[in-house]
């Protein structure tokens, strides 16, 4: 906790946030030299308040004050455009140094495995790139505003007061460590209430953030009074916690005016003596009490800045998870010396084990083996679980293997790079998107360079054209959440007709079919057959009747192959298949 209080933990972690202020250097060095300035304006005018007092009024000279009055009012307008410039700079430099810092953690986020992405859920990386990012944003500008100003007024202020008068300091010297001491109680007990706080806040907004994310799962199970319940439950955790922390904090208010006050008392007892006794001017007193305001207003300043630092932790914490990050897929540097391509689209797999977790004792795909030549049709059927996305997925490295290798036209695909490795590769995922925008523009998204004639025929070969044409704007049809929604199976044949717009060497398709009826993905079948002679296929289905005239079909059970062949072969020789078979066709096994 001790540590905490003097801020070692935050202030050493702002050293990694240096390099997103390069550009705004300029403003980050000019921000707390403006501050310089203003400050050294501020803390000389109660002096020559006290001049034109003693001297000035005193002695009934009025050029002197005059003269001493111009001076303060040049030097109140300095300090005012010093100020202003001030909050120009550290606004110009925190809002920049946010843009660069959530830039950074987007494009970490791009580059982001799979494996990376199971770690933090979406709606905790959208939290940690708006919410996060804004409050360290505002301990920033904070701090280029007080950060400095704080302790340099106070030193300014003590210096001029002890240079004033040193016996009446020592009040200061009493004031300071009595104000620090009670500032620092209050914050040692209120500051776990703000970790709290937040902590508490991020489970409200993760409750939001599911809530909106499955809004209409709540309403199709009609638990909208379940959900609320647990909003409101979150909801009172926090209010509750943000009154105990906030009831902490509200205490420096009145303690720093008891000892303020008490100081200022103090001062025109001891100073009015020595008035008395002709030691001391009116005037100086004067400035003995604004300069004691001035210090214990500053030890306010700086117990409020520890304060926003500290609530700021946490967010930080996060962000620095997310830059932090090891991205555990990345291109070897061979690969990137090799620079090769993939051109035929050949396959296999060499005794492929695979875990998601290094500590997990049991693998997920066991041993697997096999071959798929270019040009090759190859289906991969199993029950659910058994590890079919997971055996797709290896391929274009979206997870890497535990042991064994996978070879893509004779390479390691580890000896490609990503990028070349993907270029080759089509994978329309098992859950796959669109974006808001036009279908043209979905279809386009994976290949930029797609001519009009192309995206026709790559909507034709994914059944996907007539339904197009059917809608009034046809290619130019709104997606999303202003335009049209559409049938999940027409979502599936779109992202179909994406994934072939590419031009892959390999296609895989994780299920892409199980919303589009057979009569139509027979009809894809027959067009892929014409038209994707080249392409290597591999798909992922339910039904078997979906993939039944495939030349090869392999059968998962439990992450193992237990069978390969085709149809034929493993209606006569595969007890598994053979059930499956006739379970799916509702069929009675023939009497063997
Ligand atoms: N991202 C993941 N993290 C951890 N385990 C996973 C992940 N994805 C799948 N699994 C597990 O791996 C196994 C195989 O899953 P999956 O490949 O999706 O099977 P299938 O596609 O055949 O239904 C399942 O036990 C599943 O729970
Ligand atoms: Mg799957």
């Amino acid at each position: 906790m001790g540590t905490r209080l003097l801020l070692c933990n935050p202030f050493f972690k702002m050293r990694k946030y240096l390099i997103f202020f390069g550009k705004y250097r300029r403003a980050v060095l000019l921000a707390p030299a403006l501050v310089i300035i203003d400050v050294f304006c501020e803390i000389v005018q109660p002096e020559m308040m006290s001049k034109i007092v003693d001297n000035g009024v005193m002695n009934k000279n009025l050029s002197y004050i005059l003269q001493t009055g111009g001076i303060m009012v040049g030097l109140s307008l300095i300090a005012i455009v010093a100020n202003v410039g001030n909050i120009y700079y550290s606004s110009h430099a925190s809002v920049g140094f946010a843009a660069e810092l959530r830039k950074a953690m987007f494009i970490k986020i791009q580059e982001f495995s799979f494996s990376n992405l199971d770690r933090f859920t979406s709606s905790s990386l959208v939290t940690r790139l708006t919410n996060d990012v804004n409050i360290v944003q505002e301990v920033i500008m904070m701090s280029l505003r007080l950060l400095i100003r704080a302790p340099l007024m106070l030193l300014f202020a003590v210096i001029i007061a002890i240079r004033i008068n040193s016996s009446l300091a020592t009040i200061i010297a009493v004031a300071i460590p009595v104000l620090s001491v009670c500032i620092y109680m209050i914050l040692r007990r209120g500051l776990p209430f703000f970790e709290q706080v937040q902590k508490r806040l991020d489970k409200v907004n993760a409750v939001i953030q599911e809530n909106l994310v499955n809004v209409r799962v709540v309403k199709s199970f009609v638990r909208e009074d379940f959900e609320k319940k647990k909003f409101g439950r979150s909801n009172d955790e926090l209010r509750e916690m943000a009154v105990k922390a906030s009831s902490m904090v509200v205490l420096i208010m009145p303690v720093m005016q008891l000892v303020m006050n008490i100081s200022i008392v103090a001062i025109v007892w001891f100073g009015g003596n020595k008035i008395i006794s002709g030691e001391f001017q009116v005037g100086q007193l004067m400035s003995f009490v604004t300069y004691i305001t001035q210090i214990l207003m500053s030890l306010m300043m700086l117990s409020m800045v520890i304060m926003t630092f500290s609530r700021a932790e946490a967010s930080s914490e996060r962000i620095l998870e997310v830059l932090d990050a090891k991205i555990d897929v990345v291109d070897s540097p061979e690969a990137a010396e090799q620079d090769l391509t993939v051109r035929q689209g050949k396959v296999v797999f060499e005794n492929v084990f695979f875990k998601y977790f290094p500590d997990s004792t049991e693998y997920v795909l066991k041993d697997i083996s096999f071959a798929v030549s270019p040009g090759e049709i190859v289906a991969v059927i199993g029950a659910t679980g058994s590890a079919k996305s997971t055996l797709v997925e290896l391929i274009p490295r979206l997870y890497d293997v535990t042991r064994g290798r996978i070879l893509v036209d004779d390479v390691d695909v580890r000896d490609y790079t990503l990028q070349h490795l993907r270029a080759g590769i089509s994978l329309v995922l098992q859950q796959n998107d669109l974006f808001s925008g036009t279908i043209r523009e979905n279809l386009k998204w994976g290949n930029m360079r797609a001519t009009d004639e192309e995206i026709v025929a790559a909507a034709k070969d994914a059944q996907a054209h007539d339904f197009i044409m059917s809608f009034p704007l046809q290619y130019e049809t709104v997606l999303g959440q202003s335009g049209v929604n559409i049938s999940g199976g027409q979502k599936q044949r779109l992202c179909i007709a994406r994934a072939i717009l590419r031009k892959p060497a390999i296609l895989i398709m994780d299920d892409s079919t199980s919303a589009v009826d057979m009569s139509t993905e027979a009809k894809i079948r027959s067009s892929f057959s014409q038209h994707l002679r080249q392409t290597t296929i591999i798909i992922i289905a339910q039904r078997i009747s979906s993939i039944q005239s495939a030349k090869k079909i392999i059968l998962l059970d439990n992450g193992a192959i237990i069978g390969t062949g085709t149809h034929d072969e493993l209606i006569a020789g595969n007890a598994v298949y053979k059930e499956i078979y006739y379970s799916q066709e509702l069929k009675d096994a023939p009497a063997a």
